[in-house]
């Protein structure tokens, strides 16, 4: 069928890329590149990590000498066609990334510029939404985490493909990204047939706070419970795991990992000291993400343990749900 052919085209690029960084003379720069990110030989195999040369069409041209049809290169997005009929490859002179699905098949790419600023072109390249890549429904990692999730009873959630791959190779291995979407309902649904425990590792800068405060939200929507890991300012995940080695990074996570309450709280208490309009609108940010909560006992138990934070009836809070709720109505 159409699928079976993109699956067989993206395992046939797979390999080309993985043959280019292990063989080919131009791959020596990629190899050069993942050493410099700290990336082992056996963590480059394990996820299969490959290069893509920085040429106009040498993927194109030997999938084609291969025998594959450039439809199917065309619909995995691995090639692009010029309106006047010129093939090129989409990924070229880039680290790549292979995307799994739960099975181990490949069904995209994220590539990286090997270039630390180039403003030309983007750090990352990510293969489009085709018949076998859903981008809503994939996590980078998952298989190779899954096993790990389950025994863990734990997902951690980081933003980047390099994220991922440094944890798994530190022995976090029960870590997925959302690569290049913000986390979707259906990615939590998934984490879900292996555990209701994610905890958020996102960067430690604007965007990170404002991703994890969303996906939160989402979390606690699908009923699955949520604990959040905050950086120092400027870090990632994969940055610190490298400026503080493996047994301090997992001694930080496990002191720092908190519940979305005193996340909440404690990115709030700041501004909120001494400021009663402040702290109310504090309290209702926490009251809102607690309303997202199906469960009507853990949404008690939240109840109670916003209340204790703030030094606030507790009755108060559950009238402010049921505002809320019957707004929503
Ligand atoms: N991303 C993307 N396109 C970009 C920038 C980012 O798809 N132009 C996605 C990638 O999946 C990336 C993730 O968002 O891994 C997080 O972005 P960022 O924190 O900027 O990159 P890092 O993963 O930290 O990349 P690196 O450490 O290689 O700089
Ligand atoms: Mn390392
Ligand atoms: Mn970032
Ligand atoms: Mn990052
Ligand atoms: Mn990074």
């Amino acid at each position: 069928s159409e699928r079976d052919s993109l699956y067989i085209v993206s395992d046939f690029a797979s390999k080309h890329y993985q043959q280019l960084l292990h063989s080919h003379e131009e791959g020596a720069i990629g190899q050069s590149y993942l050493k410099e990110r700290g990336l082992s030989n056996n963590t480059i195999k394990k996820f299969e990590l490959g290069y893509s040369l920085d040429a106009w069409s040498d993927l194109t041209d030997a999938a084609l000498k291969a025998g594959y049809k450039q439809k199917y290169l065309e619909a995995t997005g691995l090639t692009i066609a010029k309106e006047d009929g010129k093939k090129y490859d989409r990924f070229r002179g880039r680290v790549m990334f292979p995307i799994h699905n739960i099975s181990g098949r490949v069904i995209g790419f994220g590539a990286r510029t090997l270039k630390s600023n180039d403003k030309k072109s983007p750090k990352y390249l990510n293969s489009p939404e085709s018949e076998i890549y859903h981008k809503s429904n994939v996590l980078y990692g998952m298989y190779q985490a899954r096993q790990a999730i389950r025994m863990q009873d734990n997902c951690y959630m980081v933003e980047g493909y390099l994220d991922v791959l440094s944890l798994h190779q530190g022995g976090i291995e029960n870590v997925v990204a959302s690569s290049g979407t913000s986390l979707t309902e259906g990615q939590i649904k998934l984490i879900a047939r292996y555990t209701q425990n994610i905890t958020v590792l996102y960067d430690g800068d604007a965007a990170g706070i404002k991703a994890s405060l969303r996906g939160i939200d989402l979390i606690l929507e699908n009923g699955l419970n949520v604990n959040v890991v905050t950086f120092p300012p400027g870090e990632d995940p994969d940055s610190y795991i490298h400026k503080v080695g493996d047994e301090k990074f997992k001694a930080y996570v496990a002191k720092h990992a908190q519940d979305f309450i005193s996340f909440k709280t404690s990115l709030y208490a700041e501004e909120s000291k001494g400021n009663p309009v402040k702290k109310a609108e504090a309290i209702r940010e926490i009251v809102t993400s607690i309303s997202k909560i199906p469960d009507p006992i853990k949404r008690s138990v939240f109840f109670q343990s916003c209340s204790l934070i703030f030094d606030i009836d507790e009755q108060l809070l559950i009238s402010e749900y049921n505002k809320m709720h019957l707004q929503e109505r």
